[in-house]
């Protein structure tokens, strides 16, 4: 099975977790395009009423081009449910995310979830996260000097490794917010909650894509069935 047909998999097993009248937050990447996807065909052929708030520019326009109701986290703060795609997952459910620049709205849609589904192909999940570059959300002004205090942070927190500002088509990439991203290339991250901690004490660093006790389960699409991780009833 391919890649793909395997976050397919992982994304039709999260579809059947909604219920009708359920008020979702829509993740941002390849995986969660495959949500958005069947979750539309699933409220035209069961006629549900459901709510989204997407994590991003680009999911927004998927499913508005689908028809599924659209709301902002304005309008209602509070979602039953979140399903995203992760870069790397660990047995704990700490996650990486960011690879597609979303995470900064990824984590707010996800805090105002009671819960977050992650979906994902088996690729994603490792024994120790770090081996995807961390993305790092930052403001435009000051980046040198976030950058030198971002360096401190690593230096706390126990790991090392180099940062590059996140270039698309040529030119910086920048998020949905109007913010930089710079990649950490950590290689291993052995304690990642201690990371976090360390990350949000650096004034100029907006989000990190580190998602720390926010997933409460996971579905894991292998080649030989799907996994499941924590909680996912
Ligand atoms: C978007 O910024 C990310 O957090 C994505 O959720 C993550 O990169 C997973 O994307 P894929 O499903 O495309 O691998």
């Amino acid at each position: 099975m391919s890649l793909d047909a395997l976050k397919r998999e992982a994304a039709a097993r999260a579809v059947a977790l909604v219920r009708d009248g359920m008020k979702l937050g829509l993740g941002t990447g390849s995986t969660a395009k495959h949500f958005v996807d069947l979750l539309a065909a699933r409220m035209k052929a069961e006629n549900l009423s459901i709510v989204a708030v997407p994590t991003s520019e680009a999911t927004r326009a998927q499913a508005a081009s689908l028809g599924i109701p659209l709301s902002t986290l304005d309008e209602t703060p509070e979602l039953d449910l979140t399903v995203d795609g992760a870069d790397e997952i660990d047995a704990a459910l700490s996650l990486i995310k960011g690879g597609g620049g979303a995470h900064l709205r990824e984590k707010i849609v996800a805090l105002a979830s009671k819960r977050m589904v992650v979906i994902a192909d088996e690729t994603k999940a490792v024994a120790t996260l770090g081996r995807f570059p961390l993305p790092l959300e930052v403001i435009p002004f000051g980046l040198a000097a976030t950058q030198r205090n971002l360096t401190k942070a690593f230096a706390q927190a126990g790991v090392i490794g180099e940062m590059k500002l996140r270039i698309k088509d040529g030119a910086p990439f920048r998020t949905d917010s109007g913010n930089l991203i710079l990649d950490a290339h950590l290689g291993v991250i052995p304690d990642p909650a201690r990371l976090a901690a360390h990350l949000d004490a650096v004034t100029g660093l907006v989000e990190h894509g580190l998602f720390i006790g926010v997933a409460s389960g996971a579905f894991l699409a292998t080649a030989t069935g799907i996994k499941t991780l924590g909680n996912v009833a």
